[in-house]
């Protein structure tokens, strides 16, 4: 039996692909290891978002170099999106490198895998593991935009949807398994459209699939929020009422220059919008784009003290080769460092205050454990009784302290 390592960096679409990788070296025998030392196969699947991503999966990489000298049939396969940006230089840098298959390839990693003649059609399948709680089921791969920060688009190239039955079956396979949650995935997730069938009505469709009790996605791009979409999904309670929307900044000249298609003004419309149908909102954060001047990160800063974001994930602008932002002067490090400093203690607080906006609501909790489970809004409970893992527990939140509601039940 062919044991299989697997090391995921990056999102949840990264995640989903790992998922979809396994499914594939299952169907050649193989069965997962969580022990690097008793593996016979290690799969890479990398993130190249940031420098500081990229550079944790070429170090692990790195590190394998006397993991495969023990026993030199070892294989190493490297995927991913740092794989699609470094190509076959990394091949010449590491020549203990047995299979790279760049994020764009995913579609062919079977013949990949077939090519390379280290893997086989086995009668006995391995098995794959069951999906848990959450189902993660992509909908989309790539992306259209254009951001001059970001590397994605180049890295995973243009947008592609997904039949909308290959999806539903997907899911219904999920569910089928004992997922209860339906998490839909894509790097702008809500500009899906199969023929007529909008993200709207997939998120409707998905929340029909018999055993789905809840529909999340990730990540959604703010201009595609229309008011076509609230009224599509405002009387569907299955659709969680938490959106991770990501802003990058408050200032409207950094975002034209990061060419987000979107101002201040406008993004703060569609939050206020959404949080009037019940969603909570996180976000994403960039501090020291290089045109950045004190007014633009003031201006961020009081965006977050508008918005109310329930987390917001912030981060340093790491220039990634080869996209416009890259090209222009860069502010100096510390003051990027400086910047994230102030942000992350403006952040700090904001999940504790959007808490205790919980209290003396009533909730629907997913539970994860008998005594600990999710709300639709994403806020974690606990409830006093003890409840089946999978079961939805409709109660009172009592109080809130820090990070968890606790409920009456
Ligand atoms: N598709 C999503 C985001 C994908 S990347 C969207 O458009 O919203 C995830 C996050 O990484 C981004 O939201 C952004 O905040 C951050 N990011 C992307 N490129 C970056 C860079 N060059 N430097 C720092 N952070 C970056
Ligand atoms: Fe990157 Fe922008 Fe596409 Fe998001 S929308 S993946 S930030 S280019
Ligand atoms: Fe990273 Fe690729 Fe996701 S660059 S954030 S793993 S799309």
């Amino acid at each position: 039996m062919n044991k299989v390592f697997i090391q995921t960096y990056g999102c949840q679409m990264n995640v989903a692909d790992s998922d979809e990788m396994f499914a594939h070296l299952a169907a050649r025998g193989a069965e997962l290891t969580d022990k690097l030392e008793e593996a016979d196969t290690v799969l890479i699947n990398t993130c190249t978002v940031r420098d500081h991503a990229e550079h944790r999966a070429v170090s692990f990489l790195g590190r394998l170099a006397a993991w495969k000298k023990e026993k030199p049939g070892r294989v190493i396969i490297f995927a991913g999106c740092a794989a699609q940006r470094l190509g076959e230089a990394l091949q010449k840098k590491y020549p203990f490198l047995d299979i790279l298959s760049g994020a764009k390839g995913i579609e062919h990693f079977a013949q990949t895998l077939d090519k390379s003649g280290l893997f086989s059609h086995q009668d006995h399948p391995g098995q794959t593991p069951a999906p848990g709680l959450t189902g993660y089921v992509t909908i989309m791969r790539g992306c259209n935009f254009a951001c001059t920060y970001c590397i994605v688009p180049s890295v995973r190239g243009p947008i592609k949807c997904l039949p909308v039955d290959d999806i539903l079956q997907d899911a219904a396979r999920k569910a089928a398994a004992g997922a209860k949650e339906i998490m839909l995935l894509g790097q702008t997730v809500n500009a899906y459209r199969d023929g007529d069938v909008s993200f709207a009505d997939l998120l409707n469709r998905v929340s029909e699939v018999p055993g789905v009790e809840r529909v999340r996605f990730t990540s959604p791009h703010p201009i595609y929020f229309t008011p076509q979409f609230l009224a599509a999904v405002k009387d569907n309670p299955k659709i969680a009422r938490h959106i991770h929307l990501p802003v990058q900044s408050g200032s409207t000249k950094v975002l034209q220059e990061m060419k987000r298609g979107y101002t201040r003004e406008v993004f703060l419309d569609k939050i206020h919008a959404l949080r009037a149908c019940g969603f909570n909102i996180s976000t994403d954060i960039i501090v020291g784009f290089p045109t950045e001047t004190e007014e633009d990160f003031r201006q961020t800063l009081s965006l977050v003290d508008e918005a109310k974001f329930f987390i917001a994930y912030c981060y340093k602008y790491s220039p990634r080769q080869g996209t416009p932002a890259a090209e222009m002067k860069q502010l100096e490090q510390k003051v990027l460092e400086e910047r994230l400093d102030i942000l992350l203690n403006k952040v700090r607080g904001l999940s504790d205050a959007a808490y205790l906006t919980q209290v003396g609501t009533v909730q629907e909790v997913l539970m994860e454990t008998p005594h600990k489970g999710r709300s639709s809004g994403n806020f974690w409970v606990k409830t006093s009784k003890a409840h089946p893992v999978g079961s939805l527990v409709r109660t009172e939140i009592e109080r809130a302290d820090g990070t968890l509601l606790f409920a009456r039940d």
